[in-house]
């Protein structure tokens, strides 16, 4: 059974798409495709359907040479079984999961994406949507850290279990 990971975000065109074709690419790299897999979702519904922002698009070409696949759907109660780790990018995200798990049962497998940063010391992914070109920028370099960090510390701590 591959490790299953998912990247969620408020509208599922910005950053947690940005994670999820960022972390894809680490692993292609890695040779763990068959290993990992990951998904992306938002906590609202005002984008599903949507492909990437396209400002997310130009700094992702930009920074790293990738282009950026997806379209937008809404994180589910479902999704709680479905993945063994989701990653919020930032608090309020955290907190709209944790709301829809009310018991508490699927704690465990929710975290903040910055938690796996090592060069950054930012603790949330800043939502980028109303501002510039720096914001997009700024998503890239920080997702690149915390996905290389993510990377590691599963194939540290799961893939060995
Ligand atoms: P994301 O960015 O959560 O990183 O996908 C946003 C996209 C859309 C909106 C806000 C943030 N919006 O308000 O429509």
């Amino acid at each position: 059974m591959p490790y299953k990971l998912l990247f969620v975000c408020l509208g599922n065109i910005c950053r947690s798409p940005s994670a999820e074709n960022i972390m894809n690419h680490l692993i292609d790299r890695a040779g763990l495709s068959d290993c990992i897999l990951c998904d992306s979702a938002g906590t609202s519904s005002y984008h599903i359907g949507s492909p990437p922002d396209r400002r997310m698009s130009t700094a992702a070409t930009a920074k790293l040479g990738i282009k950026l696949r997806g379209q937008a759907r809404q994180f589910q109660k479902l999704d709680f079984q479905d993945f063994d780790m989701i990653l919020a990018m930032d608090q309020e995200n955290y907190q709209n999961i944790l709301a829809l798990d009310p018991t508490g049962q699927y704690h465990d497998k929710v975290y903040l994406m910055c938690k796996f940063c090592s060069q950054h010391t930012l603790k949330e992914v800043p939502d980028p949507y109303y501002g510039g070109v720096e914001g997009f920028n700024q998503v890239i370099d920080l997702l690149v850290d915390a996905c290389e960090g993510l990377l590691e510390y599963i194939t540290n701590q799961q893939l060995k279990a």
